[in-house]
């Protein structure tokens, strides 16, 4: 199992079935889960097979594992869970949602907007626009049923519904200043900024050498969950569905520990380069289940 010392980050990689791996995981041990399971949508992933599983069969699954994901979470922790559908087949997160609902109590729903057009009218002359704007990654699709799908849901789950979070570490100025002097609680110039999230796709020359994965976030999006919840040197975060590792890189922009899993080696891989680039000095690596096992008890 990889691990790696970045600044303030340890992190550490295993490859292999979340289902277990997440039992040998200590009880409250993590502070945040920032993740993105498959979807059941059909995606082409290498080796996890997104067809494979009827949806009765992927919400039993899924419950499964996020039986384990709220055994290691702390009293106080965050799981944010990345989910998105297809036109086609709409239900994928409202499903999931419901079955959770069982297992930890929804506390934020957050829309990960991908792509959004912003009418120049609509926003006034302080903005600047010279025309309207449309910005942000578009797959268009083809058809005159379905509209194009521009965003995707993250939910925040937590056990009670009560964490308190840092919503001005991911805080937004003010625009219209004079806001400033009218309202006490405005101490700063700075206020929540909500659950709507423009975050795009970086721009990318190749998919097989840039973003190898059909199916990543963006290392921005698992970094406002982590900032949300409240970094601080220390934190433990942990994602069960690492694919490429963005979420490993997030944990490192904010001096937060990591433990990351995957099933499929040639995604593993990708993640332990990416880690790696991160991090040029990956401490002793070992296959031997024992002295892996130790150093991750060490670890959290
Ligand atoms: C939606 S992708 C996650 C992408 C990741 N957030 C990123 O940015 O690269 C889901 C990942 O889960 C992996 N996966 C599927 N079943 C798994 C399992 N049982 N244990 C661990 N990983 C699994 C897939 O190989 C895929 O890479």
């Amino acid at each position: 199992m990889p691990t790696f010392c970045v600044a303030q980050s340890q992190l550490e990689l295993h490859q292999g079935d979340c289902l277990e791996f997440l039992p040998g995981l200590p009880e409250s041990s993590v502070d945040v889960v920032v993740t993105s399971p498959p979807y059941n949508i059909g995606v082409r992933y290498g080796v996890y097979d997104d067809t494979g599983l009827s949806r009765q069969e992927y919400l039993d699954w899924l419950t499964g594992w996020a039986l384990q994901v709220r055994r290691v979470l702390k009293p106080d922790g965050s799981l944010f869970l990345n989910l998105g559908s297809k036109p086609s087949d709409p239900w994928v997160p409202f499903e999931v949602i419901i079955r959770l609902k069982e297992i930890l109590s929804l506390q934020n729903v957050i829309h990960w907007i991908k792509s959004i057009t912003i009418e120049k009218d609509f926003v006034g002359e302080g903005a600047g626009l010279a025309q309207d704007l449309t910005v942000g990654h578009y797959k268009p699709i083809n058809s005159n049923r379905f509209l194009n799908d521009c965003h995707e849901y993250v939910f925040h789950l937590t056990h009670r519904g009560n964490v308190m979070l840092d919503r001005l570490a991911i805080g937004v100025p003010y625009q219209d200043k004079s806001n400033l002097r009218r309202w006490s609680a405005a101490a700063s110039d700075r206020h929540c900024r909500g659950n709507t999230w423009f975050i795009p796709y970086r721009t990318i020359q190749s998919r097989s050498s840039d973003r190898p994965h059909p199916a990543s976030f963006p290392v921005e999006l698992a970094c406002k969950c982590i900032l949300l919840h409240g970094a601080r040197p220390g934190l433990k975060v942990l994602d069960p569905f690492l694919g490429i590792g963005h979420s490993a890189l997030a944990a490192i922009q904010t001096g937060s520990d990591f433990l990351g899993c995957e099933l499929d080696p040639e995604y593993f891989e990708v993640a332990c380069q990416v880690v790696a680039e991160a991090c040029p000095t990956p401490r002793a690596e070992t296959s031997a289940p024992q002295e892996a096992r130790a150093r991750q008890m060490e670890l959290f």
